[in-house]
């Protein structure tokens, strides 16, 4: 029963167990507690208690979809007020939800995925070319804003046909600045009790408001510049799918502020997480001089002298790929997901649940359980990921996309980008790390390293 699940030793009665928590980093926060307590534990925000789950034994029950099904929950629900019943924030029950799924769903098919396979070369050539300005100039790079200027170039450019020049501009681009913003006051909405919220955040909503209204003007204008160009240049992106593509089965359409709040949710949802990926891989490289050599031999050996490697190579890239699955076990960017019960079920054969009540899966501690993936499981090893090791383990306890229906719609997109990049990067440069950076992790819903710098130096041409 539940009173069986721990919680933290010293409750107090008003405040529950926030009382030294770190509000700016509560994801950590909620892996120490899980270190602290075990696989599943519970604790109380003022006057609201959530149960915690880190167990691969718990993860795999919560992955069967006949009894729990996601859950719209804390910074997710948090983000309703920006992405609405957009595919991400969308309440299983929102018929929105089916339908821009299927009328988008075929944007990700390998067919989509292969015509946008030049496009992210373009995005990356130009990543190379700052990279090489910068390793010219003997200047150590900012990686996770330059992973931030490739990830959000290439979604703009494969799914909306935009081009935001992140690359020519000093700073971020405002929609960036704009929703770090909105991620950030949604994540500390959950620190503080709801009925007081509007008073201790009122300055914080009303920069929360300007972010959101500025988030709205930018999609507003990359549809519009669509709609005036009124069929001419369709490509069938993401965008023609969602102004023109009616669903195959009950000829239904997406509704102007859905697709307003679609648009939103793909350039947010699918750039900031492959930042964050891309920049923990990078940093692991840097650690790992030998990994990083044994996967600039698989790039030599696959793509040779190539320039622009085509679709099909990509995937050929297994370490490079085994190496984003690694940094993905260890830090993954979307760090946590919930699931709620759909009937009155049991979890795991111990602890009762009754319809609707939801739990959060805490994926970096589940990555890390030691049951699944052994002691040494904080060792950074991309041996984990080749198949004999992957069958030996339980399915359902590697998750950094999330499970079931739910499930991360851009994986693909994601882990293609991913693996392209990084092979590019690994032919050109050798990264080297700062030895006084320690790894700080930066919370906004999502992780990123915080600070890295890497420096580079330019390979010597190949025999
Ligand atoms: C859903 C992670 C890249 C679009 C999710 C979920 C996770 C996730 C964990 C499920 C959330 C939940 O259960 O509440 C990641 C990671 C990525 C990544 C780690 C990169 C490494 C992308 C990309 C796109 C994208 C590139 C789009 C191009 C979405 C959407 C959903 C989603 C639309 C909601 C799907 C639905 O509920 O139907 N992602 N994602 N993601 N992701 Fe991703």
């Amino acid at each position: 029963a539940l009173h069986r699940i721990p919680h933290p030793p010293r409750r107090l009665p008003l405040a529950g167990d926030v009382l030294g928590a770190d509000v700016r980093r509560p994801l950590q926060d909620a892996m120490r507690h899980g270190r602290l307590l075990g696989p599943i534990y519970r604790r109380k925000v003022f006057r609201r208690e959530f149960v915690f789950v880190w167990g691969g034994r718990y993860a795999a029950d919560l992955a069967d979809e006949s009894r729990f099904a996601k859950h719209v929950g804390l910074g997710v629900a948090n983000l309703r007020p920006v992405a609405g019943d957009g595919l991400f924030t969308a309440y299983n029950h929102e018929p929105n939800w089916q339908l821009a799924h299927d009328v988008l769903a075929p944007g990700f098919s390998r067919e989509a995925m292969s015509g946008y396979h030049p496009m992210m070369l373009d995005v990356a050539e130009r990543l190379l070319d700052r990279w090489d300005a910068e390793e010219r100039a003997g200047r150590p790079v900012d990686v996770p804003a330059d992973m931030t200027k490739l990830t959000l170039e290439t979604i703009a450019r494969t799914g909306f046909g935009h081009d935001f020049g992140s690359f020519e501009r000093p700073r971020p681009h405002p929609f960036v600045t704009a929703m770090i913003g909105t991620l950030t006051h949604a994540q500390r909405r959950n620190a503080v009790p709801g009925p007081l919220a509007p008073l201790l955040l009122r300055a914080a909503a009303r920069r929360n408001e300007d972010d959101i209204a500025l988030l709205n003007r930018t999609v507003d204008a990359v549809v519009a510049a669509r709609r005036e160009a009124d069929g001419s240049g369709s490509t069938g992106d993401l965008l023609d799918r969602m102004l023109e593509t009616a669903h195959p089965e009950t000829g239904e359409r997406l509704a102007p502020d859905n697709v307003r709040r679609q648009v939103i949710t793909f350039l947010v949802a699918g750039h900031e997480t492959t930042s964050g990926a891309l920049s923990f891989a990078l940093y692991h490289l840097s650690r790992h001089p030998e990994i990083a050599a044994r996967a600039r031999a698989e790039v030599d050996a696959v793509w040779g002298e190539d320039p622009r490697p085509g679709y099909d190579r990509v995937a050929r890239l297994r370490l490079v790929r085994r190496i984003l699955d690694e940094s993905l076990r260890l830090w993954p960017t979307a760090p946590a997901f919930a699931r709620e019960a759909r009937e009155d079920t049991v979890l795991a054969g111990e602890h009762p649940m009754r319809r609707g009540a939801w739990t959060l899966v805490l994926t970096p501690l589940l990555h890390r359980d030691p049951e699944v993936w052994g002691p040494d499981a904080e060792r950074f090893d991309p041996g984990r990921f080749e198949a004999a090791a992957v069958r030996a383990r339980p399915a359902h306890t590697f998750k950094p996309f999330g499970t079931g229906a739910r499930a991360c719609i851009g994986r693909q997109f994601a882990l293609h980008e991913a693996t392209l990049v990084l092979g590019l990067l690994l032919r050109r440069y050798t990264v080297k790390p700062d030895p006084a950076y320690r790894l700080r992790i930066a919370e906004r819903l999502t992780l990123m390293p915080e600070g890295l710098r890497l420096g580079l130096e330019r390979r010597e041409a190949p025999e």
